[in-house]
């Protein structure tokens, strides 16, 4: 018997509560949470049963989230709001003596800046407290490290060259929108790119460095090397990485689009003066494009999400690639949701069934990569995200 708290009421809260509600046997006891109730409500009724209680937060305001957690006493609690509430929330779990789970690391709102610093800062904290917390457990961040301790503990001796490969070639039909909340992806993929090489990072200009990479039933799709959250803790766990990288890939008609938000000063995070209001552009144009969580009807194609990587077993040269394609047509027969959604939502729920029954544990503030990745894989072709592997084949993002 378990109780979770899920806070944040949008496209991937409504899968991961879905998903919890999926698993009564480890989900006994759900509340979702989050800025408007309405929409809380919306979901519960949705997935129907009762099986959801329902709550307004604000998860910026600590004071709050404590009397919720106190008022529901959860065992653990799953934090789908946005980066920006990481901190409040950490703080919110500490004071309650409550595990601690999310899928996207810190961002001060005022710079477009992500780093594990602000919430690896807890960890003396939570260890103390003797309580876990548990960061960057959706796709990628999330399944990303789990697939590359799946393949350290199981196919190599010593890791050298790591590739994540991020591809949607999932169709929309609308004009523009983002597959996550859009302020948050805006600022993501505007920024500069970063990779891993021996023991450095190197900067790029935004979408500098590009290629066409072949993914499995997709075909090839440009893909741009960005900074991704999931680097900074792999390298640091995986000393013997001599390079890490991500890639993910966009279509020319979103670049375009976004080209031009970015020259008129639409995605700017500095705030200006509106007719004696003021406001930022960025949150502006969020609040004029599509919600994610509206995006799955209609959606056609698949999301291709995986780990390429080289290194040497038994003295040998040896090349492993995981993956899973995500359908977002299936998804939305399965849950109303899209694939991005689906590809986060569900590893959440893992990750969060993972400490609930005890197969991750300990006390602190841990990175995915650090549990045993075996229960997981296994829960991932259980619930919806079924992977694939080839070993010692020549790897896409190198031909
Ligand atoms: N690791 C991965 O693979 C991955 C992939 C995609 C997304 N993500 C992360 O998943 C999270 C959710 O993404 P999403 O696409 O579901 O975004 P979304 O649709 O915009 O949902 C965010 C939800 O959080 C709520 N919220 C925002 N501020 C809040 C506050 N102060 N208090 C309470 N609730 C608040 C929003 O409320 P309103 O509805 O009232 O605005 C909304 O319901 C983001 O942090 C994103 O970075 C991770």
């Amino acid at each position: 018997m378990s109780r979770v708290l899920i806070i944040g009421a949008g496209g991937v809260g409504a899968v991961v509560a879905f998903k919890c509600a999926s698993v009564p046997e480890v989900f006994t006891d759900i509340m979702l949470a989050s800025r408007r109730k309405a929409k809380c409500d919306k979901i519960a009724q949705t997935i129907g049963g009762n099986r959801i209680q329902t709550a307004q937060v604000d998860a910026d305001n600590v004071e709050e989230v404590v009397a919720l957690i106190q008022g529901f006493k959860p065992d653990l609690l799953i934090n789908v709001a946005l980066p920006y509430q990481d901190l409040t929330l950490m703080e919110a779990c500490l004071r309650t003596k409550v595990n601690y789970l999310d899928t996207a690391n810190y961002e001060p709102r005022d710079v477009a800046k992500f780093e594990y610093s602000w919430q690896w800062a807890f960890r003396q904290r939570y260890q103390d407290a003797g309580i876990l917390a548990v960061l960057g457990c959706g796709f990628d961040p999330g399944v990303s490290g789990v697939y590359t301790a799946y393949a350290a503990k199981h196919y190599f001796d010593e890791m050298h060259y790591l590739d994540i490969v991020d591809c949607n070639a999932g169709d929309h039909g609308k004009a523009f929108a983002t597959n996550f909340n859009p302020e948050i992806n805006i600022r993501e993929i505007t920024q500069k790119g970063r990779y891993y090489q021996d023991g450095q990072w190197i900067e790029t200009l935004p979408m500098e460095i590009h290629k066409g990479v072949k993914y499995p039933n997709i075909g090839e799709r440009e893909s741009y090397l960005m900074y991704h959250e999931e680097l900074e803790s792999l390298t640091k766990n995986y000393p013997t990485l001599k390079r890490a990288r991500f890639w993910m890939t966009f279509g020319p008609k979103y670049l375009n689009v976004l080209n031009v938000l970015q020259e008129v000063g639409m995605t700017s995070i500095k705030p200006i003066n509106y007719e004696g209001k003021e406001i930022v552009p960025l949150q502006f144009l969020k609040a004029v494009l599509p919600e994610p969580s509206t995006l799955g009807a209609g959606y056609k194609g698949e999301t291709s999400i995986g780990c390429q990587i080289r290194g040497i077993k038994d003295g040998k040269d040896r090349t492993y690639y995981v993956w899973n394609n995500c359908d977002h047509a299936k998804v939305f027969q399965e849950c109303g949701a899209q694939a991005v959604s689906y590809t986060t939502g569900v590893p959440a729920m893992i990750g969060a069934m993972m400490v609930l029954t005890g197969k991750w544990n300990g006390v602190g503030v841990k990175n995915v990569e650090e549990f045993d990745p075996d229960p997981f894989m296994e829960k991932l072709n259980q619930y919806g995200l079924p992977w694939n592997e080839q070993i010692d084949q020549a790897l896409p993002i190198e031909q």
